[in-house]
């Protein structure tokens, strides 16, 4: 193997054999129709990310298994499927650890192709035309912070499924705060306590996602109490203490549209989006994460 092999990258990827070096970004042994266990990696490059999946012998599967970790750049031959997404392979001479000399890092460091400080540009300006008194004080307060500032520019927004880079949260949250400019004059919503939602919906994921060794990751924050709940105490937080005049009525709208914004019970609301704003807002987060996704995955 060497580093001139001619990169194929997940973007490109047709039905067919190919070889193709991946980064690792999560693993799991799963069991096919037959109970026989294969191993699933979810992997990519900075183009994209896509399915790998290993059927070897069932002692191969656990070797290999304990032998690749999140991160590893592997090289792989197997059989693309456009249908399923994904790569099979099933010869385990056709799996190779890369090291560093046989890829270059930057073949697999995606990155946010907006610049980042005009996406915060366009939370600043919406924040300077808020009318409502209470919402632009609370969110002037927050961006005041510039070591926040900081984080909410560079966190990203998932391990893998869609704005997993640097500044991927706040290109998805521009994503879905335009989104909602989009629909709130056509339905008469709320825009000030829409819009407030939209740029502070995932303000917790500064606390949960984290770059570990590069590779976008979630803390035992993440797992344990999730990002929906850490930013509405985050935001909590910042009211009792700073706006003892905040109406609790404003307070209460907007934690319902920080704690449905991900819709359902089983996608880690623990309410369901009730007023016009948060049903909005939901949707509004769905439709730019699943476009984001469609479009970083192999389509
Ligand atoms: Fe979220
Ligand atoms: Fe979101």
């Amino acid at each position: 193997m060497t580093i001139n092999e001619k990169k194929q990258f997940v973007k490109n990827l047709q039905d067919g054999y190919t070889a193709i070096k991946l980064q690792v970004y999560d693993k799991r042994i799963r069991q096919d129709r037959h109970s026989k266990d294969y191993i699933e990696l979810k992997m990519g490059d900075r183009t994209g990310t896509t399915t790998v999946r290993l059927f070897f012998d069932q002692t191969t599967v656990q070797t290999v298994y304990d032998n690749c970790n999140k991160g590893d750049v592997l090289r792989l031959e197997g059989q693309y499927s456009q249908m399923y997404k994904s790569l099979s392979v099933n010869d385990p001479a056709k799996v190779t650890k890369c090291h560093g000399e046989d890829y270059r890092p930057e073949d697999f460091r995606a990155t946010c192709e907006k610049e980042p400080e005009a996406l915060m540009a366009e939370i600043k300006a919406t924040i300077s035309g808020l009318k409502n008194i209470h919402l632009k004080s609370l969110l002037e307060s927050i961006f005041d912070d510039e070591q926040f500032t900081q984080q909410f520019m560079t966190a990203p927004s998932a391990r893998s499924m869609h704005h997993n880079y640097a500044s991927g949260n706040l290109e998805h949250t521009v994503g879905v705060l335009k989104l909602c400019k989009n629909i709130s004059g056509f339905y008469g919503v709320n825009e000030d306590l829409l819009y407030c939602g939209a740029i502070l919906h995932d303000i917790g994921k500064t606390q949960t996602y984290i770059f570990d060794n590069s590779l976008p990751t979630i803390t035992n924050e993440e797992t344990l109490i999730s990002h929906v709940i850490v930013g509405d105490r985050i935001i909590h937080n910042i009211i009792n203490q700073k706006f003892p005049d905040f109406p609790q009525d404003l307070k209460m709208q907007l934690s319902h549209l920080m704690l449905s914004h991900h819709g359902k019970n089983e996608w880690g609301s623990p309410v369901s989006p009730e007023t016009p704003e948060a049903i909005a807002l939901h949707y509004a987060d769905l439709l730019d994460s699943q476009v984001k996704k469609a479009l970083q995955r192999k389509m």
